[in-house]
């Protein structure tokens, strides 16, 4: 079984201010795939925080998969790419590449989406953007390769 955790990036949504719809919309793509999502959160867009959640589910928890949405883009609070490669052993471009190449044919906003995808240890982390809509996109795309890669971490 894939276990996986789910991360929202977000002022709004950690203040309870702004519901999060990204979150549950990925897990609801997580489920579909009949993998287990065992772990969710909406934190803050605090690289420290976001760097020890990181920490403790890949180095404690071993989870398989996490999934981050928000904090990608321009805004100086949005630092989830930043957390994500402080957190990182290696860098899996191709699935950022994707994920960029292929929102381009819905939205030229896409390249303003600095996600990355790296591994540490046992675990792939994967950054989407902020919205129900995007991550819809994004996981579209690279859901079909996700289980080989997966497996192959094991
Ligand atoms: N990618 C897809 N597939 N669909 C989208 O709607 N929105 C873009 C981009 N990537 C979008 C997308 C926008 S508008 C921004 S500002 C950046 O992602 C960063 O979003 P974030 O700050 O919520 O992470």
């Amino acid at each position: 079984m894939v276990r996986v955790g789910i991360i929202t990036a977000s002022d709004k949504g950690s203040r309870g201010e702004r519901e999060d719809l990204s979150g549950p919309a990925l897990k609801e793509l997580v489920q579909e795939m009949g993998w287990e999502v065992a772990e969710y959160t909406v934190l803050p867009d605090d690289q420290r925080l976001l760097e020890s959640t990181m920490r403790l589910w890949t180095d404690e928890i071993k989870l398989d998969l996490i999934l981050t949405t928000g904090g990608t883009g321009f805004s100086l609070r949005d630092v989830t790419p930043e957390a994500t490669l402080a957190v990182a052993d290696r860098l899996v471009p191709g699935i950022a590449e994707v994920m960029r190449q292929e929102s381009l044919k819905v939205t030229p906003k896409a390249m303003l989406s600095r996600a990355v995808a790296v591994l540490r240890k046992q675990t792939l982390i994967i950054n989407m953007p902020g919205s129900p809509k995007a991550v819809r996109e994004c996981f579209s795309v690279i859901s079909p390769s996700l289980p080989h890669g997966i497996q192959i971490l094991k």
